[in-house]
């Protein structure tokens, strides 16, 4: 049983997506353990994606993730980390596939509608970087 992080960001929120894509985890067999809306701030934007920090996106980035409210979500399941990924598609919506979220959905590369974790260790750090024990069920 594997744990993985899932955020409906916030062009997938104003787009009314957070019943698709919840619906997409859990038609594969996913389930969803802990979950809740929130609005993060610039810093908690950037503490969230502090391993991107150096990259030249993570300024827009960040103002991206905390111009609206997000869903965030635990996630588990057999492989939830890599089937939630297969679900995401390709971080460019141009280069998703067919069927995926972000090719069905995403605007650009920024503006791609869903995070998933893509590790276990980035799915622990990230876990507990939303939820305490007590929310989690
Ligand atoms: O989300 P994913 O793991 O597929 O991609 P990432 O490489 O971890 O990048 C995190 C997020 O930064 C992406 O989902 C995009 O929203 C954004 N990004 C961007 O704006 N420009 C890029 N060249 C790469 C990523
Ligand atoms: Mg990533």
């Amino acid at each position: 049983m594997e744990k993985t992080l899932s955020i409906v960001k916030p062009d997938g929120v104003k787009k009314n997506l957070i019943g698709e894509v919840i619906k997409r985890f859990e038609q594969q067999g996913l389930r969803v353990a802990a979950l809740k809306m929130i609005h993060l701030t610039e810093e908690g934007a950037k503490g969230f994606y502090i391993v991107h920090r150096q990259r030249p996106f993570y300024e827009s980035l960040t103002r991206f993730m905390s111009e609206g409210p997000i869903v965030v979500m635990m996630v588990e399941g057999e492989k939830a980390i890599s089937i939630v990924r297969e679900i995401m598609g390709a971080t460019n919506p141009k280069d998703a596939a067919p069927g995926t979220i972000r090719a069905d959905f995403a605007a650009d590369i920024e503006h791609n509608i869903v995070h998933g974790s893509d590790s276990q260790e980035s799915a622990e750090f990230e876990i507990s970087y939303f939820f305490s024990s007590l929310e989690i069920h």
